[in-house]
């Protein structure tokens, strides 16, 4: 039996944040399973706009995603979701309709109800690929999905910056409006989770930031 020790790291923060460089670094440091799960909520919004259901058709979505056969693909160190079983491509879950009409989805309560287990079976998945642990980023990580996670962190950074970021990339997303949709919503807002550690990004850079994230997490798998 492998008895050396499993860790779960949570990273939450807005759009643009820095959290899925971040996770990414880390992914690599410690081997642990890269989970994006705002490309999970990215591929299902993506599906229901391929069926001609528009973003706040609450009642089809509904019924839409509880048929959804969710599984796993890994490549390299992430986890990518599959929609019966398909990966939907990056260009499509990163393009301007996905991007307008995402937080309108991920708002629906059924929608993350019906990702909430399968977030969770991450942690099987990267048990069975002989990972370290897993470094999950989201906006409700470490305080709905894994609230019990012995590394939780929340990313922030000023507007301007992480517009400046996004532009970089070559993205075009108006992540102030995601941001004020995401934190206004009912169902597991955008928010610094109780007792997670809140890291203020808009003046480091990604080697200050993982190197900050790193020291916890070495700690906890004694390396
Ligand atoms: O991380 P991202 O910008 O790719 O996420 C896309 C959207 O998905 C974001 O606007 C909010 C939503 N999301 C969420 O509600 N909960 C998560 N755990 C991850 C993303």
């Amino acid at each position: 039996m492998d008895t050396r020790p499993f860790l779960i790291v949570a990273i939450d923060g807005g759009a643009a944040s820095g959290k899925s460089s971040t996770a990414r670094a880390l992914s690599a440091r410690f081997h642990l399973l890269h989970v994006d799960t705002g490309s999970f909520y990215r591929a299902v919004t993506a599906v229901l706009l391929r069926r001609g259901i528009g973003a706040t058709d609450a009642a089809r979505i509904e019924a839409e995603v509880a048929g959804l056969r969710l599984s796993t693909h890994i490549a390299g160190r992430s986890a990518g979701m599959e929609i019966n079983g398909e990966m939907i491509p990056d260009a499509e879950i990163r393009g301007a309709a996905v991007n307008g009409a995402v937080s309108h989805v991920a708002a629906l309560p059924a929608v993350r109800a019906a990702l909430l287990a399968y977030q969770r079976g991450q942690e099987g998945v990267a048990r069975a690929g002989g990972f370290r642990g897993l470094v999950m980023e989201g906006r409700d990580i470490g305080s709905v999905i894994f609230p019990s996670a012995p590394c939780r962190f929340f990313l922030h950074a000023d507007p301007a910056e992480r517009a400046r970021r996004r532009a970089q990339e070559g993205g075009q997303d108006a992540i102030a409006v995601r941001d004020q949709l995401d934190s206004s919503r009912k169902a597991a807002p955008l928010a610094c989770p109780e007792g997670a550690v809140a890291v203020d990004t808009t003046h480091h850079n990604l080697e200050e930031v993982v190197a900050l994230l790193s020291r916890p997490i070495a700690e906890h798998l004694g390396v």
